[in-house]
């Protein structure tokens, strides 16, 4: 196995976090594995083809405590990789939903990120390598009934794109903003599952497009023709008229 140097790979044991793993090992990469669920991660390890030349950490992110213990356990790893990967979303209205659970969507999902890539900067810019941030198309549209997860996920993209500028030529940042997909996101978040979306995208493509825009260098990107159709109906539809369907579906 080759070893082109350690990545630190959050949410690996989700849907998205899973197939990260499985091609970054196969681009030659040793993971830092980090999730919650033991038995999730499990499943991930066993997909792996050297499982054991992995490290797991099982760590809260919305804990300022789970981020910290977190560094201090990679504290000896000379990084070349972060994937910002986990992540999730509090569906139901603002007003209804415990105020602490919203409040910590925002903590793991924005807050968590921009400081694990604050703290590992240094070491990536040694080794010109590279952040990987996992938003979403929810971070281009305000959504109701699942706003603190587009508050967030509209932060980490803005100040995603703002980090690749920063950093040109020094560590390359990609901005993967996906659309609907079947991972375990959308039970975990609460939201009927239903009959699922047009606009679902398989989840080997949306992490190959991710991975590809890493090797052009870095960017922004939106995976496969459904969600780049998304995207289009996003930027193309008036706010009042998008805040309306978003609800509609949403509710
Ligand atoms: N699926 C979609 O439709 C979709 C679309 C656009 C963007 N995304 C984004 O894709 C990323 C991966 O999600 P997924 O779709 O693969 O969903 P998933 O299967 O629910 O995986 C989420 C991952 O994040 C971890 N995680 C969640 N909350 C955490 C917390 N407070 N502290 C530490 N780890 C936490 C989970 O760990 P445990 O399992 O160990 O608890 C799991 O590994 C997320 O950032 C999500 O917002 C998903």
């Amino acid at each position: 196995m080759s070893d082109k140097g350690a990545v630190l790979l959050t949410g690996a044991t989700g849907g998205f976090g899973g197939e990260f793993a499985r091609v970054l090992e196969q681009e030659g990469y040793r993971l830092l594995l980090h999730g919650r669920d033991h038995v999730r991660m499990q499943l991930t390890l066993d997909m792996l083809k050297n499982p054991k030349s992995h490290r797991v950490f099982i760590h809260e992110l919305s804990a300022r405590k789970g981020v910290e213990e977190l560094l201090a356990g990679i504290a000896d790893e000379n990084l070349v990789g972060l994937v910002n990967n986990a992540g999730y979303g509090v569906w139901g209205g603002f007003e209804k939903k415990e105020g602490v659970a919203q409040i910590d969507v925002m903590r793991t999902d924005l807050i968590a990120p921009t400081t694990l890539s604050h703290a590992l900067l240094p070491k990536l810019k040694r080794a010109q390598g590279f952040i990987i941030n996992v938003s979403s198309l929810a971070g281009e549209a305000p959504l109701p009934y699942m706003s603190t997860y587009a508050a967030a996920k509209a932060g980490l993209t803005f100040w995603s794109e703002a980090l690749r500028f920063e950093l040109r030529g020094k560590v390359r940042v990609v901005t993967l903003a996906p659309g609907p997909s079947p991972t375990g996101f959308r039970r975990i978040s609460g939201a009927p599952v239903g009959k699922g979306s047009f606009f679902s995208t398989p989840i080997p493509l949306i992490i190959a497009t991710a991975i590809a825009c890493l090797h052009q260098g870095g960017g922004y990107c939106v995976p496969g023709w459904r969600h780049r159709l998304l995207w289009l109906i996003i930027k193309l539809t008036p706010r009042s008229c998008l805040l309306a369907m978003m609800a509609r579906y949403l509710k």
